[in-house]
């Protein structure tokens, strides 16, 4: 049964490169090491039994080291290369079948590339940059250069639209490579290490450009680092490749806090824990609420810390309201004693960013999802427990 959501699904694709993989394929079967295939028959695996899937909206590390897998296994997604077995599922369409003109929709509409480097043209301006691959979609200029001028104003070139690429600085230009992807506004976008080349702030300045995209088109992304701390800022899960194989999946927190092996604890041993926890994933939900759709009389003097959260009939947060009187109180009353919410977090931001907000509110700080609806809250002492654990 595919979830539905589940945008991809990749089951048992292996990948061995030579002419005559047959025999590779049976030694791996059989239990046999990368090196051993390599040195017995000459071929060379890139990926081993990958199975995994990633859901609509989120952002998907596959991190591991040089010559681990991880670009075989993004170009396997969209049959850059051709797997030697297995499945690709896309909206629980198998892929693996599809001939040229359904694979060139594949690639086009559903997953583009931004690779780690690419050329601009030279002689080309921004605009028309980021335009190349619309033109042999088959649209006709006018909705070219439209999309391609909201893309570059999503990464924030939108003046820069008519300068030739040798005006712009690398960051730039590497921010015109995606915009050029995302003007073929693709289901997934695919970014092969495609902040490596960027210097630190720079790289970090898209890192926060990508989480905004992300989240503002609820885009589904997969994204090759090789970089801890890049996979922990923009990965909803990483999956972490050891010779071929996925070694282990998850939310870095729980990668973290349960290593599969040696391997992958060596990747986390230098890692600051508090930037691997996010709030949505250490809320409490213990703290008093009142829907905005009761009826009922509530007496605060019987909750603890006497104060309330108010959340509307789909559970958005609209308000704190704290004790007045003697804390027998209607809704009405609650309403009137409203309060704007003083602070409040974005689920994912990490432990470390939270500390600050934590420590200044006078309430447990309210944790909400993107759309505004409450999870739950932080509170001075829990954090401060999570942090002594850490
Ligand atoms: N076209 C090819 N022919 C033969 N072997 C290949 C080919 N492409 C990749 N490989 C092999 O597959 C393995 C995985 O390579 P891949 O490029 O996927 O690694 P990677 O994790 O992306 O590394 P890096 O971090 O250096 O980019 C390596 O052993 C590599 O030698
Ligand atoms: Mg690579």
């Amino acid at each position: 049964m595919s979830n539905t959501q589940e945008i991809l699904e990749v089951s048992n694709v292996f990948k061995v490169f030579g002419d005559t993989p047959d025999r590779a394929m049976d030694m791996l079967r059989n239990g046999a090491t990368k090196e051993q295939v390599l040195s017995e028959t000459g071929h060379n695996v890139g990926v081993f039994d990958a199975s995994f899937s990633v859901n609509r909206g989120e952002i998907f590390v596959i991190m591991g080291l040089s010559g681990s897998g991880k670009s075989t296994l993004v170009r396997l997604l969209n049959r850059l290369i051709e797997p030697s077995s297995g499945s690709i599922k896309l909206k629980g369409q198998d892929i693996t079948n599809f001939k040229d003109k359904d694979l060139l929709n594949v690639r086009r509409q559903d997953m583009s590339m931004v690779f780690q480097s690419f050329a601009l043209m030279p002689h080309m301006s921004v605009i028309e940059n980021a335009a190349f691959g619309l033109e042999v979609a088959g649209l006709d200029k006018k909705t070219r250069q439209e999309r391609a001028l909201k893309a570059l104003e999503q990464v924030g070139l939108g003046s820069y639209a008519f300068s030739r690429p040798d005006q712009l600085s690398g960051g730039m230009q590497q921010r015109v490579g995606l915009a050029r992807a995302l003007a073929n506004d693709p289901t997934i976008l695919l970014m092969d290490e495609a902040f490596s080349a960027l210097d630190p702030l720079i790289r970090h300045e898209m890192q926060g450009e990508l989480i905004r995209l992300q989240k503002e088109q609820e885009r589904t992304i997969v994204f090759i680092s090789h970089d801890l701390d890049e996979a922990i800022r923009i990965g909803d899960r990483i999956a972490i490749m050891e010779g071929g194989r996925i070694v282990q999946i998850g939310t870095p927190e729980e990668i973290m806090n349960n290593p599969a092996d040696d391997y992958v604890a060596s990747f986390f041993k230098s890692v600051d824990a508090t930037k691997t926890i996010k709030a949505k994933d250490i809320a409490q939900n213990d703290a008093f609420t009142v829907s905005t759709t009761t009826t009922q009389a509530i007496d605060l003097t019987e909750v603890s810390g006497n104060y309330a959260y108010l959340l509307d009939d789909e559970n958005r947060l609209v308000g704190v309201a704290t004790m007045k009187q003697d804390g027998t109180d209607t809704l009405q009353s609650l309403m009137e004693q409203k309060m704007a919410v003083e602070y409040s977090l974005n689920g994912s931001t990490t432990l470390k960013d939270s500390i600050n907000l934590v420590h200044q509110s006078s309430y447990p700080v309210p944790v909400l999802d993107d759309h505004g609806v409450y999870i739950g809250t932080l509170s001075k002492d829990h954090t401060l427990a999570i942090l002594a654990n850490n």
